[in-house]
């Protein structure tokens, strides 16, 4: 009798556990497409159960975005820790379109949020020490942008710096030394208010390959847990982890390793590595990396280096396992759809429909190529409602050498480009005046690879006239200049320009006359090969620029417009 009753309450457990059980989740990879490397996310259970992560942001600006979820499907852009020029004067210096904020680490700790992270100055070589400008941001409410501190520096030849706090109170902050002058995993204890920080000491040397980078410390179960990435951030990329009893070692490698990469296989999701891990509030792990969409031919990849997501499992005392990483995704049960998140950015699959209303601001997720000159952006100008005012820059996208752009800024804004395929357009009102004077649209991934459809003045068969030019700027090959006269039925027109990524591989840039599809011309169809390149991904926007001249004339942009199209996820 007793051992019945037991049976069948044993039953009726597992049966109402069975019950109650949350069905395992499918959900879509990259969970951020687009320019967001170097993943960094927590779970905040004080901060009413959001997950937050932070990403590289290179020259742009602002800078280090931050987005927010409540169910891990819905991401929202709920503003940057980078945002104002005084937190980090130095990002006006860096030379170099790969220099920049590299790698953030977000963490929260003791109702405080840090962002530990590196402004790399990618010109110096790495044996010099001021190529590597380690800082620390505090915040105090990711939703108001303005509560980050400025940066505090603290001293360390290398990048990718990682804040860990022990139970015994201590502080320490694990970052990846410069790799070509001595490759290795260090860390130091570190006053994360002051930057002042003790002897820098070599804790593991990763399992051998290329450029051990990346480092988190997790403590679990008794062990310290380091995971990093090697490899490189190219087709070789992959995610280790070692583990020790000590803080400081000696760690022992995973005879597993690696526990996270797509080296080596067909997937359409390639150079997965620089992973952060989080628990979430059913205490269910998660890791977060960078991958780029590629597959391992690795030639049209314009969106770059994206934030994927991929469920971990990690029993007591054992090591962590992966789900393999692919456009299509099992994993843990998440949490019901829920919307509810402040800030002031859109959600991650959101297109744009700007109108540039009188009064409004440029939108939260809308970025700069290093700081801009303020003055050249105005929203609304009196005498001419919904419209964003550029006034040209001396310099043109390219700058002073494809690398530098002093002090004058570039007349440059844009949103990152999130979709394999999609639809940009604007309407732009400018009448040029002067020979160089140009305003137009770009698909800009740095300033020595842009693609631009830009309307120019220049000396035509019957003299200075407005010409569409497509010109593209790149270290891989792009075709030649095309040039055509603006028709002459345009010329006292609006016009609408627009760049459509038309498959996986050609943008096709048109032009025609504002508020009239149908007559739209398609003036160059090009490869995006020349904006797949670097650390970065490609942004859409508009420029204006006298291109070294005289010329001053402004440009007027409305009805902007980034329609997404269509996600190729294998
Ligand atoms: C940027 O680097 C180039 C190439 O090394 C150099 O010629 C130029 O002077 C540098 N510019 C600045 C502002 O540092
Ligand atoms: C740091 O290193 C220096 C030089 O090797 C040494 O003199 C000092 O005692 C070390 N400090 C600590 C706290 O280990
Ligand atoms: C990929 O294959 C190459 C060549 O066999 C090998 O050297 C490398 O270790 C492999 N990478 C990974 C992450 O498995
Ligand atoms: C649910 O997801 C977890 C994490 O990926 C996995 O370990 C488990 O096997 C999945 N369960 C089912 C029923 O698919
Ligand atoms: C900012 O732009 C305005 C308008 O183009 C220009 O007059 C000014 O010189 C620029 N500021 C700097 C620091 O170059
Ligand atoms: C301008 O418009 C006229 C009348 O619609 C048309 O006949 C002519 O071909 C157009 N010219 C150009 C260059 O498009
Ligand atoms: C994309 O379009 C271009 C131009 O029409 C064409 O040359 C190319 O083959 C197309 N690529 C794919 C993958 O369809
Ligand atoms: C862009 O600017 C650079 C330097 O100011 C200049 O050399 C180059 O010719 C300009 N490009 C165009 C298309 O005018």
């Amino acid at each position: 009798m007793i051992s019945l009753a037991l049976v069948s309450l044993s039953l009726l457990a597992a049966l109402s556990s069975s019950l109650a059980a949350p069905k395992n989740s499918t959900y879509y990879n990259p969970i951020l497409p687009g320019f967001h490397p170097d993943p960094s996310c927590i779970f905040v259970k004080e901060w009413d159960s959001t997950v937050f992560c932070a990403s590289s942001s290179f020259n742009a600006f602002p800078g280090i975005p931050i987005h927010a979820t409540k169910d891990l499907q819905n991401w929202k852009l709920v503003g940057h820790v980078l945002n104002r020029r005084e937190q980090l004067p130095k990002l006006a210096e860096t030379n170099r379109s790969t220099s920049g904020i590299w790698a953030p680490t977000l963490r929260y700790h003791k109702k405080t949020f840090y962002l530990v992270t590196t402004l790399v100055d990618d010109e110096l070589p790495q044996e010099d020490a001021s190529r590597w400008t380690n800082i620390i941001f505090r915040g105090t409410n990711p939703f108001k942008p303005s509560t980050w501190s400025v940066a505090t520096h603290f001293n360390f030849e290398g990048y990718d710096t990682s804040p860990f706090w022990d139970t015994d109170g201590k502080t320490y902050i694990v970052a990846a030394y410069a790799w070509k002058v001595q490759p290795g995993i260090f860390i130091a204890e570190a006053n994360l208010e002051t930057g002042k920080v003790g002897n820098w000491t070599k804790i593991w040397d990763g399992t051998g390959g290329m450029a051990p980078e990346g480092p988190h410390i997790f403590r679990k179960d008794g062990y310290y847990y380091l995971t990093a990435a090697e490899g490189g951030t190219g087709l070789g990329h992959m995610q280790t982890i070692a583990r020790s009893k000590r803080l400081h070692g000696p760690y022992e490698s995973n005879p597993a390793n690696p526990i996270l990469t797509n080296a080596n296989t067909t997937s359409y999701f390639q150079t997965i590595g620089h992973a952060d891990f989080f628990q979430d509030a059913s205490d269910n792990w998660w890791g977060v990396a960078l991958s780029t969409r590629g597959g391992p031919d690795y030639t049209y990849y314009p969106m770059g280096r994206e934030t994927i997501m991929a469920p971990m499992t990690w029993k007591k005392g054992e090591w962590p396992h992966f789900t393999q990483v692919s456009g299509k995704m099992n994993g843990w049960p998440m949490p019901p759809p829920n919307k509810h998140i402040d800030g002031d950015g859109p959600f991650i699959a959101e297109g744009d429909d700007v109108d540039f209303a009188p009064g409004s601001k440029l939108p939260a997720h809308f970025t700069h190529w290093r700081f801009p000159n303020a003055t050249q952006f105005t929203v609304s100008p009196p005498g001419h409602p919904n419209t964003l005012r550029l006034t040209p820059s001396w310099l043109n996208l390219t700058a002073l050498n494809g690398n530098y752009a002093g002090p004058s800024g570039q007349a440059f804004v844009g949103r990152r480009q999130q979709d394999t395929l999609f639809t940009y357009s604007v309407d732009v009102d400018f009448k040029p005046k002067v020979a160089g004077e140009e305003t137009g649209v770009s698909v800009f991934l740095t300033q020595n690879h842009h693609l631009d459809l830009g309307i120019v003045m220049l000396e035509g068969e019957n003299g200075l006239a407005p010409h569409f030019r497509f010109r593209g700027e790149s270290y891989i090959p792009v075709p030649a200049p095309i040039i055509t006269p603006v028709s002459s039925n345009w010329t006292d027109h609006k016009l609408t320009l627009q760049i459509k990524a038309a498959n996986m591989t050609h943008y096709v840039f048109s032009a025609g006359p504002a508020g009239a599809r149908s007559q739209l011309q398609d003036l160059a169809v090009v490869s995006n090969a020349p904006v797949s390149w670097g650390f970065t991904g490609t942004i859409v926007g508009v420029y204006c620029t006298s291109n070294g001249g005289s010329g001053t004339t402004e440009a007027y942009i409305s009805n902007w417009k980034y329609i997404p199209q269509e996600q190729y996820r294998d």
